[in-house]
């Protein structure tokens, strides 16, 4: 297994990133270190099983930014991701802009994606609106860095929230279609990668409006819970999100019908490793007066320890930088063979 995702270094790392995402990285990388030890106590290698988790800052410049700001967000995440439990010896957590592979790469593959693939894709419909024209290239262009991403590494799993789902698919379509137009078909240069995503937590929705997802780029601090807000914060959040007039039902199916209460229900559920049913169970018939106290209790006791280790974490930049460079040459290593690969497959002359 080779197990790959990204996370843009822009804004707070939010409780839809951790529920939806970094939660099973975390639970990814460690089940994996049990896998690599049994593979080694049966005489096998453990070599093909690992984690690479990475900052995706260079899709970060697909929109406007602020450079400073770009440059502290990275260091930012990479503490957060760290504090939730990503361990930089188990796994390989790096930026992309160490690891010059990606872009090369994102070129070769823009020989073989093609305009009306990326025109299909949701999300350069929702950022770019009605001004197309005005875009960056690199916001069009941001799903072939995203396929380079994993296939560099010949990704076998990419644990991420249901809205990357399309941009992973879009990644198998380019594996799939650079293996048949250049590869003999035994000899294929990509993986299919497999998207991994969480049955509960798949999408959290913001906390003002249960029809947006919970979003960094959301202009109301209020709509989402980020990971190092204080107690007292995530408890005015929960307090003031938005719900209705009606008691939780019974029944999990009787929530369709209301975004905002399936969202609270659902975060409990994900953050208590309960299903929804369950949730239901022991709040079904009570108000939100009740449900949003012991929801807040349930948030400030996960993310609470995240906070603290996060703080001490940010006190050593150093250490930082140095996590950093130490992922980006294992990161560089690994991605080499697969660019090579690519660049003799096209029959490109390197010398
Ligand atoms: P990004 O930075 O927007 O989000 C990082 C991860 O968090 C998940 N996520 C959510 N999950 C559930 N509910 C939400 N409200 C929510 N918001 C975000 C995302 O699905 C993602 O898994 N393009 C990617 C970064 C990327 C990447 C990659 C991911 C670049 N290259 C290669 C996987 C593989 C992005 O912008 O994620």
């Amino acid at each position: 297994m080779r197990i790959v995702s990204g996370i843009q270094p822009t804004g707070n790392l939010h409780l839809g990133n951790y529920l939806g995402a970094i939660r099973n990285w975390v639970a990814m990388q460690d089940a994996l270190d049990d896998d690599s030890r049994a593979q080694v106590a049966e005489g096998g290698s453990a070599e093909k099983n690992e984690a690479l988790f990475f900052l995706a800052d260079l899709h970060a410049i697909s929109m406007p930014h602020d450079p400073a700001t770009l440059r502290a967000g990275t260091l930012e995440m990479a503490a957060a991701l760290v504090a939730c439990g990503i361990d930089p010896d188990r796994s390989i957590l790096f930026n992309q802009a160490q690891v010059p592979q990606h872009a090369e790469l994102q070129w070769l593959l823009n020989g073989t994606a093609r305009m009306g693939w990326l025109n299909r894709m949701t999300q350069w419909k929702d950022k770019a609106g009605k001004n197309r024209e005005g875009q960056s290239v690199a916001l069009f262009t941001y799903p072939v860095l995203q396929a380079a991403d994993v296939l560099i590494y010949q990704a076998t799993h990419v644990p991420v929230g249901e809205d990357q789902k399309q941009h992973l698919e879009l990644a198998r379509d380019i594996a799939q279609k650079f293996n048949n137009d250049f590869c003999a078909e035994d000899a294929a240069v990509f993986t299919l990668p497999e998207p991994i995503i969480p049955a509960e937590a798949a999408r959290i929705m913001s906390l003002r409006d249960g029809s947006a997802k919970m979003s960094k780029s959301d202009p109301s601090d209020m709509s989402r819970i980020n990971l190092v807000d204080e107690d007292d914060l995530i408890v005015q959040k929960i307090k003031k999100a938005k719900t209705d007039p009606e008691p939780l039902p019974y029944n999990p199916a009787e929530l369709e019908t209301r975004p905002e209460a399936r969202n609270l229900v659902g975060i409990y559920a994900a953050l208590s490793g309960q299903s929804a049913e369950a949730v239901l169970s022991d709040f079904g018939g009570q108000g939100f007066g009740a449900f949003k106290p012991a929801l807040a209790d349930l948030l400030v006791a996960h993310l609470g320890p995240i906070r603290t280790r996060f703080t001490q974490l940010m006190q050593d930049r150093e250490a930082l930088d140095a996590i950093l460079a130490r992922g980006a040459a294992k990161a560089r290593e690994r991605g080499g063979p697969t660019l090579d690969a690519t660049y003799r497959a096209l029959g490109l002359v390197r010398g």
